[in-house]
């Protein structure tokens, strides 16, 4: 007999045995009963046994040991799995019972609730894997049920349906409700507000929808409202402002509307408010300003306008505001800075001009200021650091002038520095170049002058740097004082000398940019010793010299600008074998020789190399002249050969040309369709349907609408999309053939291509119900947002194994459709790799890894590579890093994302770590997709992960 079966029949039997046997023995028998219906890996119910009294087993407290009854049962964090014991809940004198942080599963028994012990006062089911709806007693709808339960705390879990109206005739007593982090839909119902002792409300990360109701205004107990991460709409009700014991009042990510009601002023005990991310409109509420206990007010991320009061002042408590990305104008308040509390201000993404108040800093203890990206004029105030703890200074895109002032720039807390896109001027004070934990350093685009030698840098944490675009001038140092410099901007100044050799002891660095500066020379030897450098622009200088021939080595190297200079001599013919390179210009310099007839040349624009009088070369693209005279010296003999190998691939490729017909026929339909002034087409179809389909018809139809066309009724649900022969120049029939006969459960594959001599149009499948990423995303969970991120992981470890990669970038617009079961798939669209499988340096590979990160982003964030706020932190992959190293969760995860986020926070931001490593700006850094893969399925194995939720989804 299974444990929970002798549990049920038991269960039965309980009415029964109470009347036979004493109390005691009853509940002896009944913790015994719950021994045996769960699973206990951990023994933790060792000590229940029918050998000692119960009041001393583990996790039991009785009343008293005279008379020995069970009052508390206290197992919380022991691995506990199965069913709920609803017998525990019947106990004739239990006051406590606290099953939180376990595993155990299904619905919460009916007979738990309708039977619950009316001497139970504290019930925690939190965090365990509960579903299905609360099964409250309906038993008429107004009779109170005498429970004396005060908390409930039922949070964590995935309960379902709405939250029923009899809550508060079944618990009219409660004090604590917490419901949050399930899944629970429908409205908040008003009867809620006949919890009249009620001081603790969370509905926070539920799918509730409609308006907060105004009873709730009713409940005067309350102290703690959270029900952020929700749907909820409409206003926020007035009568909220009637609860006047309210503490913390938490609304935040939403889609409220209106104004800020004014009656949330009479909240005078309020210490947090908590409207983040809603669409509430109109100015801050006057009243506002009497909540004098509060100490951390967060209204950013709405469409709030007018100004920000003097009065801010009397918020002597307040330590933190936030009021970024919304629509403020006028001056920042002058009394801010007089704020005793304050540590944290963040008004970036706003309208405001005017000074940034001049004491700020001077009688408070700042540690975040973050003004950027708003119209502020004058200078950076002296004392921003008086405290000594200022860690983040984020002051960019504003029109700030003057100097660097001296307390700032002996501010030693700092760490991360954004001054760029102002109007500073003056000297880098020295100081300012001796800061200790400043890994981030960006004064882009000012104006300072002066030299930035003949001084000590002392940054040993380093990491970024950009002086570009200012007025320095002189020689560049040796050494910023930093091992873990991976990206160094010096471009756009007066920088005279030579590039310094030390920057080969750069071993982290990535991206060097010492473009448009006077620097002359050759470029060092050395800096072929920094193995991670991806870009490397030297242009518009007067550099002089050979190319380096280690420059060749550079595994990871992807741009190389050397344009605008005076190199000479012959390219290195290996410089073309760098696989990684993809982009080249060699433009404006004095290069002879012949052009490498290798890898990124072959395809070289004519832009990139023009200029070079002395070079020439093959490829009919390069624009140069051809090299007769290098032709002419080859000795005759080798013809002979030549003409031999010629003969054997002739042999060769008659056979495989056999092989390939007589396969050919088994699967593959060859046929000639005449388009109507739109020439003659070949026409290959890897799937029987598709020949019906592919007609002279359907064809002009996709022709004529250029992207992808799902012609009604004929296509039979098949897409069409055409490229240009010239997008996907290495597609002959051989490769489409095997993208053709590739399938796999998440790859919507060819059924069919036709070639003109300018055109493919590839048929795909018909996927029913398909719709693309981009247009299902904001319906989407977490959980379905995961099963997507596997999916295409899938898909493409799987092309990857098959020596395929993709075709261009992978974006939600066009290569993800979800069918309509939902699964994610990717419209294959792909050329041969030229990578046997297991080989690790494929560096063409990382390009889908990156693509998959961004997509991975966008999974997360919402935000794609066309997005404005991204693009101000220099495109959706910089974004997203500064996010995960930089702010909390609640400012980068989709504001649109359905369902619960607060309990999947960690595999959130597990998952933003994976898309930070798949786009490292340095491929090696990229793990493969079959490390993709793996990382997403070992987590599987986790009970309550996020991808245990994908792998039910999915049934696996
Ligand atoms: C305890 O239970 C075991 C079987 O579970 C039984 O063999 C033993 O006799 C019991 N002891 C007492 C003291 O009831
Ligand atoms: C409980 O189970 C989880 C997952 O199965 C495991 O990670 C954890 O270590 C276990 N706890 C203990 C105390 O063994
Ligand atoms: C329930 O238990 C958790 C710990 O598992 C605790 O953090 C929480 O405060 C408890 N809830 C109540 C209402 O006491
Ligand atoms: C509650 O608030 C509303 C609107 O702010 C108000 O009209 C009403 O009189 C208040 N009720 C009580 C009992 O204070």
């Amino acid at each position: 007999m299974r444990p929970g079966a002798s549990f049920t029949l038991l269960f039965h039997l309980l009415p029964f045995l109470s009347t036979c046997f004493s109390s005691e023995e009853y509940e002896f028998r009944a913790l015994l009963s719950v021994r045996s219906s769960i699973n206990d890996p951990l023994d933790a119910l060792s000590s229940w046994s029918n050998s000692t009294s119960f009041c001393n087993w583990h996790g039991i407290t009785c009343v008293d040991h005279s008379t020995s009854h069970v009052s508390i049962v206290r197992l919380s964090g022991k691995n506990l799995t199965g069913s709920l014991p609803s017998v525990l809940f019947t106990l004739p004198f239990i006051h406590t019972l606290d099953l939180s942080s376990n595993g155990f599963s299904g619905g919460i028994p009916p007979e738990a609730f309708s039977n619950l012990s009316s001497s139970l006062r504290h019930l925690n089911l939190t965090n365990n894997h509960l579903s299905g709806p609360l099964p409250l007693r309906s038993d008429g709808r107004d009779k109170i049920i005498n429970s004396s339960l005060e908390f409930l705390d039922l949070s964590n879990n995935y309960l379902t349906g709405e939250i029923p109206d009899e809550i508060s005739n079944n618990f009219p007593h409660l004090k604590v409700l917490d419901l949050g982090g399930n899944s629970l839909r429908g409205r908040i119902p008003s009867s809620i507000s006949k919890l009249r002792t009620l001081e603790f409300l969370t509905l926070a990360s539920n799918e509730l929808v409609g308006r907060i109701p105004p009873e709730l205004g009713e409940i005067t107990t309350l102290q703690f409202i959270y029900v952020g991460y929700n749907n909820l709409s409409g206003e926020i009700p007035p009568e909220i402002g009637n609860l006047t014991a309210l503490n913390h009042l938490d609304l935040v990510y939403n889609d409220l509307t209106g104004a800020i009601p004014g009656s949330v002023g009479n909240l005078r005990k309020l210490r947090y408010l908590f409207l983040y991310q809603n669409s509430l409109s109109g100015p801050i509420p006057p009243s506002i300003y009497n909540l004098t206990a509060l100490i951390s007010l967060d209204l950013s991320q709405n469409d709030l306008t007018g100004e920000i009061s003097e009065e801010v002042i009397q918020l002597e408590n307040l330590a933190i505001l936030q009021l970024f990305s919304n629509r403020f104008e006028g001056t920042i308040p002058w009394s801010i800075a007089a704020l005793p509390r304050l540590q944290v201000l963040q008004l970036w993404s706003n309208r405001l001009s005017g000074e940034i108040p001049a004491d700020l800093g001077s009688q408070n203890n700042l540690t975040v200021l973050d003004l950027s990206s708003n119209n502020l004029t004058g200078g950076v105030p002296e004392h921003l650091c008086y405290s000594r703890r200022l860690v983040k200074l984020i002051l960019f895109s504003n029109f700030l002038e003057g100097k660097i002032p001296g307390g700032l720039s002996r501010c030693r807390s700092l760490e991360r520095v954004r001054i760029e896109n102002n109007r500073l001027s003056g000297e880098l004070p020295l100081e300012f170049t001796k800061l200790p934990l400043v890994y981030y350093l960006d004064v882009s685009g000012n104006g300072f002058s002066g030299r930035i030698d003949g001084r000590s840098w002392e940054m040993p944490a380093l990491q970024m740097l950009s002086l570009a675009r200012n007025d320095l001038a002189g020689p560049l140092p040796d050494s910023f004082g930093s091992e873990n410099i991976k990206n160094l901007d010096l471009s756009e100044n007066q920088f005279s000398g030579g590039i310094p050799a030390g920057l080969g002891r750069f071993s982290e660095l990535a991206r060097l940019k010492l473009s448009k500066n006077q620097l002359s020379g050759p470029i060092p030897e050395p800096i072929t010793e920094c193995k991670k450098l991806v870009s490397l622009d030297v242009s518009k200088n007067h550099l002089s010299g050979e190319i380096p021939a280690g420059l060749s080595d550079l595994p990871v190297l992807t741009e190389l600008d050397l344009s605008e200079n005076r190199f000479s001599g012959e390219i290195p013919q290996d410089l073309g074998k760098t696989g990684s390179l993809v982009f080249v210009n060699l433009s404006h310099n004095h290069f002879h020789g012949s052009l490498p007839a290798t890898g990124v040349f072959l395809s070289v624009n004519a832009s990139s190399i023009v200029g070079n009088p002395g070079l020439c070369g093959e490829t009919a693209r390069s624009g140069l002249p051809p090299c007769t005279a290098a032709v002419e010296k080859k000795p005759r003999r080798f013809s002979v050969t030549v003409l031999m190998v010629g003969l054997l691939i002739l042999l060769l490729s008659v056979l495989l040309f056999l092989l390939i017909r007589r396969r050919g026929r088994e699967h593959i339909y060859l046929k000639k369709v005449e388009v109507n002034g739109n020439g003659v087409w070949e026409v290959r179809v890897f799937d029987e349907k598709a020949s019906k389909v592919i007609t002279a018809d359907t064809l002009l139809t996709s022709i004529k609408e250029g992207t992808v066309a799902v012609p009604d009724g004929a296509g039979d649900g098949m897409l069409f999309a055409v490229r240009n022969t010239t997008d996907i120049p290495r597609i002959g029939w051989a490769e489409m053939t095997d993208m053709g006969r590739f399938r796999h459960r998440n790859v919507v594959g060819l059924a069919g291509a036709c070639r003109s001599e300018t055109r493919w149009v590839l048929i795909y499948e018909p996927v029913d119900g398909g719709r693309s990423l981009s247009v299902a995303l904001g319906e989407l969970s977490w959980e379905k947002r995961c099963r997507v991120a596997v999916s295409i992981a899938r898909a493409l470890h799987c092309l990857h194994r098959r020596g395929m990669l993709l075709h261009g970038n992978l974006t939600a617009d066009n290569n993800v459709v979800l069918d309509g079961d939902g699964v994610a798939r990717l419209l294959i669209n792909v050329f041969p790799s030229g990578c046997e499988e297991g080989k690790r340096e494929c560096t063409e590979e990382g390009k889908d890894v990156y693509s998959f990160g961004v997509l991975l982003v966008l999974l997360l964030t919402g935000r794609c590579h066309v997005d404005a706020e991204a693009d101000k932190h220099g495109g959706v992959v910089e974004w997203a890093r500064y996010c995960y190293s930089e702010c909390h969760l609640d400012t980068w995860i989709d504001p649109v994302m359905r369902g619960p986020i607060a309990e999947y926070q960690d595999e959130m931001i597990r998952a933003m770590e994976l898309a930070v490593r798949c786009t490292s700006v340095d491929p090696t850094q990229r793990p493969c997709m079959k490390e993709v893969v793996k990382v997403l399925e070992k987590s599987v194995e986790k009970p309550g992960s996020w991808v245990s939720n994908i792998k039910r989804a999915l049934a696996i």
